[in-house]
């Protein structure tokens, strides 16, 4: 559960530098991560799909490259992260600027929805899900991608280090936002994964979600049919 308006302040900070800080925390697996997401995506052989926090569009780009031809609707609340997608000119992508929490979309709209890296910063989680059962059609799918700890528990203490210790500082260091990273590695420590996670999708609206974990665990892929 997050305060809407540190997140959307957090985001406004560090959109211009937020692509680069993510590849060199990561050392370029987030590009790999959401390319798993992406070739997911094209089995399901989508005909419309939402990328909810769609941010600087990452996650659409690599949608658009695995789905040639597939309309993709990206919507986030941040202005700032959005010009910045804008720019990229991704094939195919619409963006919306709307609250995830109050979707300006029809019911079952939607036959794939995706969200990276976003549920985690959103009011409500449960409600958020619920919000993205309402727009998905019956058998539709919903894929969420986002940080977890790693599965093996001795890999835990220093997987913390680095999240606590190292990742706030060096990408305080590029992005002069220190504060949005500390509060990205608290954030990670609060967020539900995997069985509990599962369980929070199908008690809010998807009948089935199964956990992929990635990197040992540090990522997670959920994928959810309504
Ligand atoms: C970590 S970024 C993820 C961006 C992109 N999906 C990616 O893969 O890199 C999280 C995004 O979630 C957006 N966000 C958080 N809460 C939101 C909400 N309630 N409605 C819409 N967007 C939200 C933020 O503005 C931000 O752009």
């Amino acid at each position: 559960m997050q305060d809407p308006v540190f997140v959307k302040d957090a985001f406004a900070k560090v959109a211009r530098r937020y692509v680069i800080t993510n590849h060199v925390l990561s050392l370029g697996t987030d590009i790999l991560w959401r390319r798993k997401v992406a070739r997911m995506v094209a089995e399901t052989k989508p005909q419309r799909l939402l990328d909810l926090a769609t941010g600087t569009g990452d996650l659409a780009l690599e949608i658009s490259r695995a789905c040639p031809g597939l309309n993709i609707t990206g919507a986030d609340f941040s202005a700032p992260m959005l010009d910045y997608a804008r720019g990229r000119k991704v094939p195919g992508l619409t963006l919306v600027e709307a609250d995830a929490m109050a979707l300006p979309f029809a019911s079952e709209s939607y036959d794939c929805l995706t969200v990276a890296f976003g549920l985690r910063n959103m009011a409500r989680w449960g409600d958020a899900v619920w919000e993205m059962a309402r727009v998905t059609r019956k058998g539709g799918s919903l894929l969420v991608l986002d940080f977890s700890l790693p599965t093996a528990l001795a890999l835990r203490p220093a997987y913390r280090f680095y999240l606590h210790r190292v990742l706030p500082r060096v990408a305080g260091f590029i992005t002069r936002q220190q504060d949005a990273y500390s509060y990205l590695a608290g954030s990670i420590e609060k967020f539900p994964s995997g069985e509990e996670m599962c369980d929070l999708i199908r008690a809010n609206g998807f009948s089935t979600a199964r956990a992929v974990p990635v990197s040992m665990g540090i990522a997670t892929i959920y994928h959810a049919v309504k």
